[in-house]
């Protein structure tokens, strides 16, 4: 027998996880207040594109399992545990805007009418957890304290594969102050924390659960969201000295990632991080230290380095093209990473705008965006051969894996020009100057300016480096 379960909010998040849910057993309704949303996942499909989350969102309805819903009291009355999907935008402070949060929080204490524990799964500023408890008990009165419970319960999904993280997690954090709450939420998760996921083929290890306060549990996420964004920057601004130097930066990073204390994930040199986390959570981090009265000085490097990596690949364009007023690019994905259709804080958006912005006409083609509201002077094709037609410059700005086998001869051929700017590093560079192109990396030894020779006096070792590797 499953839990009962509300889901309220049925966007990226709150659809994989009441998909999930329902698909380990749990009895689940999902809440989703847009009128469009609603009705493409009562109709059994999710409302944007993530692989295997339509099948999940079918068997679900199909077995009873899930249904989607607007109708607040009845999700309410009808569940025993909600999570809190809703969305946390970035507001003008530069803080995480809970305005929803808020509206969910007042809308779930006025329908409390049994028992519940409340699971915030939206990534929310330090002390949210907290607040929601006071707010709801102010509403209610003191009497109201027993009939509910607050967890944080952040959540690490990576969209494009996000079903697959969230029933095969790396771990599951749930933040509580209130023992009983934090059981009955372990409760939901016991599936997922044993692995036992129904359909799946093979054994696999069971999930570590951290159980930690309400507080901790919040910060778990911003810290790890930030040092992911971080571990990024990090590798772009190696790449920058590559570029000076000579070096090539994904080798640099082979090297590095074969040292098991750094590992190789999240070091991959490129256009730098987007879409809707990770820039958002920064911002929303270092305010909170500002309100302290501290300046997180690694936060800020973090996200200027990603800010001027977006310039860079334009001031490159710049170099190598001469001009940019009436030169012809074409951007080659739009997406903020692959296997999305998610163009928020996308760097390749934030590349073209800036490119059109300077007077160069830019077409764009990617596997999965359908319309650019935002950029609505990017002429949007269908393939990536009649993007790059008459193109002086091609920029590979989303590592779709698919780009990988567009015929490099015909691309080159449907252009006037030979510049192939890799900027997601994506490319063998013999590969794409065999097909007649220049081509351009970031921090792969592909220096604007020649190698410098600098001399220098002979360091004597310091015992602490080790083994030495000449
Ligand atoms: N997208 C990610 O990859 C990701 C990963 C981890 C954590 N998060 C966090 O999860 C939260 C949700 O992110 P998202 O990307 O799913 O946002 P989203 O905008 O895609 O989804 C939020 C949904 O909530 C709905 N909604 C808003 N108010 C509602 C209400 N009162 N009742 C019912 N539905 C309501 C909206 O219509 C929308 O569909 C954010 O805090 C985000 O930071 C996101």
């Amino acid at each position: 027998m499953g839990e009962r379960v509300a889901v309220i909010g049925s966007g990226y998040v709150g659809s994989v996880v009441a998909a999930c849910l329902a698909h380990v057993g749990h009895d689940v309704v999902g809440v989703e207040s847009n009128p469009e949303k609603l009705a493409t996942l009562r109709s059994g499909a999710a409302p944007f594109h993530e692989p295997g989350l339509d099948n999940l969102i079918t068997s679900g309805l199909a077995h009873r399992k899930l249904r989607f819903t607007d109708d607040f009291c009845d999700a309410m009355d009808s569940s025993d545990v909600v999570f809190v999907c809703v969305g946390t935008p970035p507001g003008p402070d530069g803080d995480a805007d809970t305005t929803a949060i808020r509206g969910v929080t007042v809308a779930i204490a006025q329908n409390l009418r049994h028992y519940h524990v409340i699971i915030t799964k939206s990534t929310v500023p330090i002390g949210t957890g907290f607040w929601l408890g006071s707010l709801i008990e102010d509403i209610l009165g003191p009497a109201g304290r027993d009939r509910f419970g607050v967890v944080s319960n952040p959540e690490f999904l990576r969209e494009g594969s996000a079903v697959q993280d969230f029933l095969h997690p790396d771990r599951v954090v749930l933040g509580s102050d209130d023992p009983k709450a934090q059981e009955i939420a372990a409760t939901v998760y016991r599936p997922i924390l044993e692995q036992r996921i129904p359909g799946d083929i093979g054994k696999r290890d069971v999930v570590p659960l951290l159980q930690t306060k309400l507080t901790t549990a919040e910060m778990v996420k911003y810290a790890s969201n930030a040092f992911l964004a971080t571990k990024i920057s990090f590798a772009n601004e190696i790449a920058r000295l590559c570029d000076f130097v000579g070096a090539d930066i994904t080798e640099v990073t082979a090297g590095m990632g074969l040292d098991t204390r750094i590992g190789g994930r999240f070091l991959d040199a490129g256009l730098g991080w987007g879409g809707s986390c990770f820039g958002k959570d920064l911002s929303a981090l270092i305010t909170t230290a500002n309100e302290y009265g501290y300046r997180p000085r690694i936060l800020e490097g973090a996200v200027s380095v990603n800010e001027s990596q977006r310039k860079y690949v334009v001031d490159q364009l710049l170099g190598h093209l001469k001009t940019l007023r009436g030169a012809k690019v074409c951007i080659l994905g739009l997406a903020f990473k692959p296997h999305t259709d998610d163009l928020r804080d996308s760097p390749a958006l934030d590349v073209a705008a800036r490119l059109i912005g300077k007077g160069a006409f830019v077409a764009a083609y990617d596997p999965m965006v359908t319309a650019v509201p935002d950029v609505p002077d990017i002429r949007l094709m269908p393939d990536a051969i009649r993007a790059a037609t008459g193109a002086d410059a091609i920029v590979l700005a989303t590592d779709w894996p698919q780009f990988l086998t567009v015929r490099l001869t015909e691309l080159r051929r449907s252009m006037r020009g030979d510049l192939f700017f890799d900027s997601r590093n994506n490319f063998d560079p013999i590969l794409v100057e065999q097909a007649g192109f220049r081509y351009v990396g970031i921090g792969r030894g592909g220096a604007t300016t020649p190698p410098r020779v600098i001399a220098h006096r002979e360091q004597p070792r310091n015992a602490d480096q080790g083994v030495g590797v000449r």
